[in-house]
């Protein structure tokens, strides 16, 4: 079957039995500072999952675009892609088990006619420290409908548990997951016995691969490190469009599926080498894989930077060229093999065919660039001779570490390794620090004028409540030392009068000159506080706490039950309100409009 065929099925079969098709959700998160990617169906679905109610109804399916950053290195085994499609179903607070098991099976092993005989699935094997139980309603249920109990395996949380975060240990206060049963499709290849001595469906070797997997999500994680329930049980699906592709195909390569026909034909053209030719297989995947996920993230709006999904989107361009380089090919390829791909998905997501030349321009400059920084740093290597500088040549010349590895192996020279890996790692967590502080508060960077839109932020959510209503939350932020933009749950336009009388509460409190005090406390004390925090939002048990006023607030004695605003915040934050108005500044909203069913988003300004 096609990618097309088996998608189709898909959605058909869940449309059948109840679920709305819903769009898939763009790969850059909106409304999400806490991620940069899209990498499940779930995510842009979790305020549903934990208990709001859906436009939609109870019960959805989709075939999202997918990415996942954290996969990059594993590129080029025969099965892990950075970008997939992951098609889901979900029922929030509707079926359970009893239905989504049997439901799965029979779309696999009728719709799609993989045999029954290749078929295993696993189960939660519980975890007692935790008092989380063992699954063995979904081990019944896979028996009643015919699997065999020897194709049935228990694992621990390690395999059997989902949460965005993983393991149950590792989710922070607030996060909802759950026990999984996975389906697995058995190639009936040899066993490779340097993954272990016995081969099972967790076993690395290849024989098996993952093609779904039903998530009952129905807990919560919370501050005390156990777990409670959700307010309804919801079941959360999420199955590689590609990979089950490949299962219908019985063979175990996702690169070979129709969706990299065409491009993968392009590089055998210009490569004059063969994909399965043994020396190739691997650049071929990682060019297929690399410049598939950079034609959807240019597509998105996403270009090439030294920063965040920009810097990610370059990251891909440039494994992708090393690996061009390595087949032989001299001269710019990307923009040839993403063509292919506008076409293959210019049905399912038109957006990229709209896009194709804005695409080809992209590729093309940055594949130029990068051809630059190559031939410069190389031309430095050569003038270090045999003390070959790998970090200067990283982090000054942009020139490749494996590259540079590579050229020194062929030379013979030694490199010294231990240095720089720990330069390396010390570069590292210096650019990780940055992207942690800067998702933090959704903040652009931390000027002076930022942070006044920041404070200013603060009060404008609480102003919105004052004239909405207390059911307004902060659904998503974005602050910019131009302006600040707020996204907030409330289901109508706001009228102008509403408009004039929330400016007229931020400038009132800009003329108040209120302290703004921070205050590091417990989660739960500050919950008690009615501290205001972003809906799905993840906070640890220690929090920072802001708040705006009373006038005699002071942070050694910050008098919360006077405070006009209190919220969860890691800042950072001005002193005083009257620091708003510096100059003269008045509050004033450029823009208010409808960004989702029931979210508007604000644009503001001091000027
Ligand atoms: N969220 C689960 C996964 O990503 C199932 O959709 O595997």
């Amino acid at each position: 079957m096609t990618i097309t065929d088996v998608r189709k099925r898909y959605l058909d079969f869940f449309a059948k039995r109840g679920h709305v098709i819903i769009p898939s959700a763009p790969i850059l998160p909106e409304n999400d500072p806490t991620t940069l990617f899209t990498s499940s169906g779930m995510q842009p679905l979790v305020p549903y999952l934990l208990g709001q109610p859906h436009p939609e109804g109870s019960r959805l399916a989709n075939s999202q675009m997918s990415f996942r950053a954290g996969d990059i290195e594993e590129v080029g085994d025969n099965r892990h892609t950075t970008f997939f499609e992951m098609l889901g179903n979900w029922s929030l607070g509707d079926y359970f088990k009893q239905e989504q098991l049997p439901w799965i099976y029979e779309f696999l092993t009728q719709e799609l006619k993989l045999p029954k005989n290749r078929i295993w699935v696993t189960c939660f094997a519980g975890d007692d420290s935790l008092g989380l139980p063992k699954d063995t309603d979904s081990a019944e249920i896979w028996k009643k409908i015919g699997v065999p109990e020897d194709r049935i395996l228990f694992y621990d949380a390690k395999k059997n548990w989902w949460s965005r975060s993983g393991t149950p240990d590792k989710m922070p206060t607030g996060e909802p997951g759950g026990p999984d049963s996975e389906v697995f499709f058995d190639f009936q290849t040899q066993h490779d016995t340097t993954f272990g001595e016995t081969c099972h469906p967790n076993c690395d070797c290849g024989r098996f691969l993952e093609i779904g997997n039903s998530v009952f999500m129905e807990y919560l994680k919370k501050s005390d490190g156990s777990f409670s329930k959700l307010p309804k049980r919801n079941v959360d699906f999420g199955g590689g469009l590609e990979r089950l592709t490949a299962a219908t195909r019985d063979n175990p390569d996702v690169f070979l599926i129709d969706a990299f026909d065409s491009a993968r034909k392009a590089i055998e053209q210009r490569s004059g080498k063969l994909y399965n030719e043994e020396k190739a297989t691997r650049s071929f995947r990682i060019i297929l894989d690399h410049s598939r996920a950079a034609t959807f993230m240019l597509a998105s709006g996403i270009r090439p930077s030294n920063t965040e999904q920009g810097y990610v989107l370059r990251r891909l361009i440039r494994r992708s060229i090393l690996e061009v380089d390595r087949l032989g090919i001299k001269s710019a390829i990307l923009a040839e093999v993403a063509k292919n791909y506008t076409e293959v998905y210019s049905n399912q997501y038109p957006f990229i065919l709209k896009t194709s030349d804005v695409i080809r321009l992209e590729l093309e400059k940055e594949e130029m660039q990068f051809r630059k920084t190559l031939a410069h740093g190389l031309r430095e290597l050569e003038k270090m001779g045999n003390n070959i500088d790998v970090f200067t040549l990283f982090t000054t010349y942009g020139f490749p570490v494996e590259l540079t590895k590579e050229i020194a192996m062929e030379r013979g020279i030694t490199l010294d390794i231990t240095a720089l890996t720990t330069k390396m790692e010390e570069h590292q967590a210096l650019s990780r620090a940055g992207a942690v502080q800067k998702f933090a508060g959704g903040l652009a960077d931390h000027s002076e004028q930022t942070v006044r839109y920041h404070t200013t932020h603060h009060i404008l959510l609480k102003a919105l409540q004052m004239v909405l209503g207390p059911e307004v939350h902060q659904r998503g932020s974005n602050i910019t030392s131009e302006r600040l933009r707020i996204d907030f749950s409330y289901g109508q336009k706001m009228t102008p009068e509403q408009k004039a009388d929330v400016e007229k509460i931020v400038n009132e409190k800009i003329a108040q000159e209120f302290p703004v005090t921070r205050t590091i406390m417990s989660k739960e004390e500050a919950e008690k506080l009615g501290a205001e925090h972003e809906f799905g939002a993840n906070y640890p048990d220690q929090v920072s706490v802001y708040a705006v006023g009373p006038k005699d607030s002071t942070e050694t004695n910050p008098k919360f039950s006077e405070a006009f605003s209190i919220e969860f915040c890691g800042g950072p934050h001005v002193s005083n309100t009257r620091e708003l108005g510096e100059g003269g500044k008045h509050f004033k909203i450029l823009k208010e409009e409808a960004t989702a069913a029931g979210i508007r988003r604000i644009k503001a300004v001091l000027e």
